[in-house]
């Protein structure tokens, strides 16, 4: 197995930026294969904070960096995210970049209609990051997509365009809005063609000659599974496939590619937007995990949920995932708790569960069984070693591996990257 793939166990934001960064400083090529630039992946390099929504991470420490066919891209995002990133000192050029050419555009009408629909739900708004991945990934189903290869044949668009603002148009309409202003769109896809195209490669190829020499691939994927539109708690979810899965399919390899899966598992549980929550605390504990875990989204600051960690959840993650290991992260986020709780089933109107049922309502109705555990008054932040952590806290991953059926490879204690107990290299295996 000589690659790996990195997908989030939970809602997102369990902290794969820094597990990413870690490996990719031994990976030969860093992909994203899924979602656009609705994730939030933080990486403190050196002192340095950074903050990439759409880029893969390893292009931070210059190494090839791969943004898959599965992306839906906001081609004005990337240049945005480029330049911040370059004016951090980050060189990014098309050599050391490359966006796969069957890439969907993320186009300005996508992130109106996001906005519009949210505006329009309510309390049943999902609560999506309004950057227009949805809408997106809708039309690259409905084969109406104009995609990155489109860019450099922007005078055969017509009949393209007439399909996609038919479609548009009409929902629009239903929402008052005015029809697509189509010279504005060409305009701006001319514009931003220019600084796309040098980008743009047959990605698919490039992986398969590396998988050929040996090279090592790292699958950087985002959100996380239980927001994955299949897996996940639909409708809540996002756009894509989140799942390990999909690191081969929405690249250009084949499904052996994956190599070893490493879930990362937060040791409690947070969402952002909408959604059931079975373990969510919306008292002081809760407000605690929060603060102590700096818990606001990286793309929007919105405010995430906190809860208990949910080992049912992980355990259905890692089993549609194929996780090979996980990696902990923010377990100093719950020292100095006299007991810690974990939920190890659901009772949905007195019946039992041990996974969490399909409907939204069964799951919004999902009562958590919980276990009790002591906690540990000492610090676990900046361990490097077991020796280094409380027996409780020692206590409370062994318990956590049993519950979810799935050992635990590295345990993280800090954002800083050499604050990490490595009990399994991913890549040695
Ligand atoms: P969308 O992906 O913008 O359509 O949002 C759909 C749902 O996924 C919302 O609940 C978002 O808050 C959530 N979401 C999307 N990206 C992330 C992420 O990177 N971390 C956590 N939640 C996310």
């Amino acid at each position: 197995m000589a690659n790996v793939t990195v997908i989030g166990a939970q809602w997102g934001d369990e902290g794969k930026g820094k597990i990413v960064d870690w490996l990719a400083e031994r990976a030969d090529v860093v992909v994203r294969f899924q979602g656009g630039h609705n994730a939030g992946h933080t990486l403190v390099v050196g002192g340095t904070t950074y903050k990439l929504s759409l880029l893969p991470s390893g292009i931070v420490r210059g190494t090839l960096s791969v943004i898959g066919n599965g992306v839906v891209l906001d081609p004005w995002h990337f240049r945005d995210e480029v330049a911040k990133l370059a004016a951090q000192g980050v060189t990014i050029t098309p050599d050391n970049l490359h966006i796969a050419e069957t890439c969907p555009l993320i186009l300005p009408f996508h992130r109106d209609l996001d906005g519009l629909r949210e505006d329009a739900s309510g309390a049943g708004k999902i609560g999506t990051t309004r950057r227009g991945i949805g809408p997106a990934y809708e039309d690259k189903v409905g084969r109406r997509a104009i995609r990155v290869c489109d860019l450099a044949h922007l005078d055969d668009l017509a009949p393209q365009l007439d399909r996609l603002c038919a479609h548009h148009d009409a929902l629009r309409a239903g929402f008052g809005e005015a029809p697509i202003d189509r010279d504005e769109i060409v305009a701006g896809l001319r514009e931003i063609a220019d600084f796309i195209l040098p980008y743009a490669r047959p990605v698919w190829l490039t992986l398969n000659e590396a998988r050929r020499r040996g090279d090592r691939i790292l699958f950087e994927g985002a959100q996380g599974v239980l927001l994955d539109v299949d897996h996940g708690t639909y409708p809540f979810v996002t756009s894509s496939n989140t799942i390990a899965g999909t690191a081969a399919g929405g690249s250009g390899l084949g499904p052996s590619a994956a190599g070893f899966v490493l879930g990362i598992v937060k040791a409690y549980t947070t969402r952002v937007g909408s959604g059931p929550f079975p373990t969510e605390l919306e008292d002081a504990i809760g407000q605690r995990l929060g603060e102590r875990g700096h818990e606001f989204g990286t793309v929007t600051g919105r405010k995430r949920r906190c809860g208990w960690f949910d080992a049912v959840l992980v355990r259905q993650s890692a089993a549609v995932s194929g996780i090979t290991g996980i990696a902990l992260t923010k377990l100093d986020v719950l020292d100095g708790f006299d007991e810690l709780r974990i939920c190890t089933g659901y009772t949905v109107d007195g019946r039992p569960f041990d996974y969490l049922p399909p409907h939204p309502q069964d799951q919004a109705r999902a009562v958590p069984v919980y276990e009790t555990i002591e906690g540990w008054s000492e610090s676990t932040a900046g361990a490097r070693s077991w020796a280094d952590l409380p027996a409780q806290a020692i206590k409370y991953i062994r318990r956590v591996e049993e519950l979810i059926r799935c050992p635990v490879a590295l345990v993280s204690t800090s954002p800083e990257r050499d604050d990490t107990i490595l009990v399994r290299d991913p890549f040695a295996d």
